[in-house]
């Protein structure tokens, strides 16, 4: 996986800060950034931080102190300068997680929210997050589980590549490309961490119809590519298309097994539940379990 995951361009990172982070990312932001605790007067590191909703987050959290927000992506940092926050300054820099540009022992708290999948060195960016950590510090990392056992993301991308083709899916499957607790400590722990926990995080996030998520996913992430170059009217008819088709996989999956949908879902070990709309209404329940990492040095 390379560099070019999950770039956006200036008008898409607008549209990520509107619809994504309210949704999705400030939920997990707050799991995050309560997990690492960050103290008053710390200075804190936020890799990957896109439009910078764990930033302004820890920026709060420690008050006189300093926070720093670094991505590849310079439409997603315009957007972050933009924002307003409280608290400590956030200083907004352009970089490669791979190539972090401070001096060793710089942080007090390394923050990385749904980055390291991404990556295209996941153990260099984790040393470079280990290396400008102070010996003090910690850090902590979140990342999605697989998307196989995640009901809505994954009848979301059987929907994509029915539409587009056998490929369409490749994106968001890169989201979930963590597909077991013990990769991501191994990981943390060949990369110097010590002490390191990871746990399963479940959050339930509800968006107000099955289109209203396949639209956002398709018009604020990367998968926007799939729309650019295609009329407006063309670019309804794959929404449209996408959404039926997505509708359509827990329908069939609900008949086939036992109990209403929505016991199924509570019964379920899946990670996502994608709620059948002609049972429940018009609306799409999202259970979604994150990794969220916490490290001692
Ligand atoms: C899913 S977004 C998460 C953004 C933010 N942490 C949040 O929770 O809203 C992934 C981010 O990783 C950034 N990214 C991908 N590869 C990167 C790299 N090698 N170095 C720094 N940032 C990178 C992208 O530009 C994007 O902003």
């Amino acid at each position: 996986m390379g560099d070019e995951h999950w770039q956006l361009e200036g008008s898409a990172a607008e549209l990520y800060q509107r619809y994504v982070v309210p949704a999705i990312t400030t939920r997990w932001a707050e799991d995050l950034v309560h997990r690492a605790q960050p103290r008053a007067g710390e200075a804190v590191l936020d890799v990957a931080c896109g439009t910078g909703v764990v930033a302004r987050l820890a920026a709060k959290a420690v008050a006189r102190g300093q926070v720093t927000g670094l991505d590849l992506n310079a439409g997603m940092l315009a957007v972050a300068r933009g924002m307003p926050s409280q608290g400590a300054p956030i200083n907004w820099i352009e970089g490669s997680a791979l190539d972090l540009p401070f001096p060793p022992d710089s942080f007090d708290v390394v923050l990385c929210q749904l980055g390291l999948q991404f990556f295209p060195d996941q153990e260099r960016a984790l040393r470079e997050m280990r290396r400008v950590l102070r010996n003090s510090g910690r850090a902590a990392l979140s990342v999605y589980s697989p998307i196989e056992r995640t009901p809505g993301a994954y009848a979301f991308v059987l929907a994509l590549d029915e539409v587009l083709g056998a490929d369409a899916s490749r994106i968001k499957r890169g989201e979930h490309s963590f597909t077991d607790p013990a990769q991501l400590e191994a990981l943390l722990k060949d990369a110097g961490f010590g002490g390191v926990g990871v746990q399963t995080v479940e959050q339930t996030i509800v968006f107000p119809s099955v289109l209203d998520y396949v639209r956002f996913q398709l018009l604020a992430t990367p998968m926007t590519v799939f729309l650019t170059d295609r009329t407006e009217p063309e670019q309804q008819a794959i929404i449209l298309s996408v959404a039926s088709k997505a509708t359509a996989y827990p329908r069939r999956q609900c008949s086939t097994a036992a109990g209403s949908p929505s016991r199924r879902r509570h019964t379920s070990p899946l990670h996502w539940a994608l709620v059948d709309t002609s049972a429940c209404g018009p609306t799409l329940k999202v259970t979604c379990i994150a990794r969220a990492v916490a490290i001692g040095r």
